[in-house]
C-alpha cells in the first residue's frame, strides 16, 4: 500500500512547463468563480479556522494572502458523529489488517497505513456524495476511489505538495477520531505560512493556489498549537477525495 502515498507524493518539487501552464489555467478558473461566488456561496466554511502564521508580515503579498485564504477552506463539524462511526467501520476491517510503517526517514508520511476504498455502503455513499457537492466545481471528475489514511497517534506529514501527475486541482479531506493542525507554506517563501486547525469531523477543501503553490503538512501532536493552546493529537483517519488528473496536452 506505500506505493499509493508514494504515487501521489512523488515527484512533488517538479516544476514543470506543463505544470506552470495548468498552474495559470487554475488561476483562471478560480477567477472566475470567484466572480460569480460559486464556491461561497455553496459552503460553510469557518475562516476562523485557518490563521496567517506571524512570519508572513500584514503588508508583504496581500493578494497572494487573499487568494490562500480562499483555496483552503475548513468546514467544522461536516459529519455528525454518528457518520463519523459509520465511516470508520466500514474501513477499520481493512486498516486493522495493517501495521502502521514507521522509521523510513525518507517517507514523507511517518506513522502510517492506508488504503483505497470506491465501493461504500449507502449511508457513506451518502456522506461522500455530499463531500463531492460541496468540496468540487460541478463538472470536476473525481478519481474513484477515497484514499484513506491513517496516522498513529505519534504520526505526522512532512510537508510536500500532492503530486500533479496523480491528483487534479481540488483535494478534500474528511478528518476522522482526532484534530490536528495543517500548516500551508509557499513553496519558495516558506514563511509565508498558515495553519488550519482541522477540527474532529471537519472537512477541509485545498484547491487553486493552495494546492498548486504551498506546500501542506500534518503536524505531530508537540508541534501542532492552535493561538498558542496545544492541539492534542491522537490516532487520526482521513478520508481523501481528489480530482483526476489534468490531462496532459499534446506535445
Ligand atoms: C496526503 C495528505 C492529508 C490528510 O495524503 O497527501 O496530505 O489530511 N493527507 O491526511
Ligand atoms: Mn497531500
Amino acid at each position: 500500500m506505500r506505493i499509493l502515498t508514494f504515487s501521489v507524493l512523488k515527484n512533488c518539487k517538479i516544476k514543470t512547463s506543463l505544470f506552470k501552464s495548468l498552474s495559470v489555467q487554475v488561476q483562471a478558473n478560480n477567477e472566475i468563480e470567484k466572480l460569480s461566488g460559486i464556491r461561497t456561496n455553496k459552503t460553510n466554511a469557518d475562516p476562523n479556522l485557518v490563521d496567517i502564521l506571524p512570519s508572513w508580515k500584514e503588508d508583504e503579498e496581500v493578494e497572494l494572502r487573499s487568494t490562500v485564504l480562499q483555496h483552503m477552506r475548513v468546514l467544522p463539524n461536516f459529519v455528525t458523529e454518528e457518520e463519523e462511526a459509520a465511516l470508520l467501520a466500514e474501513v477499520e476491517p481493512q486498516l486493522k489488517r495493517m501495521r502502521y510503517e514507521f522509521d523510513h526517514w525518507d517517507n514523507a508520511i511517518e506513522g502510517f497505513r492506508e488504503t483505497e476504498r470506491s465501493k461504500w455502503n449507502e449511508a457513506n455513499s451518502g456522506v461522500l456524495a455530499r463531500v463531492r457537492d460541496v468540496a468540487f466545481p460541478p463538472h470536476a471528475q473525481l478519481l474513484p476511489h477515497a484514499h484513506v489514511l491513517d496516522l498513529a497517534p505519534a504520526g505526522h506529514i512532512r510537508p510536500h505538495v500532492d503530486a500533479v501527475r496523480f491528483c487534479g486541482d481540488t483535494i478534500a479531506g474528511l478528518c476522522l477520531l482526532s484534530s490536528a493542525v495543517m500548516r500551508l507554506a509557499h513553496e519558495q517563501r516558506p514563511h509565508l505560512a498558515l495553519d488550519a486547525l482541522l477540527q474532529r469531523r471537519c472537512l477541509y477543501v485545498m484547491t487553486g493556489v493552495a494546492r498548486y503553490e504551498f506546500s501542506h503538512a500534518v503536524l505531530r501532536g508537540a508541534e501542532g498549537a492552535w493561538r498558542g493552546a496545544a492541539v492534542r493529537r491522537g490516532r487520526r483517519v482521513a478520508v481523501i477525495c481528489r480530482e483526476r488528473p489534468r490531462a496532459a496536452p499534446a506535445p
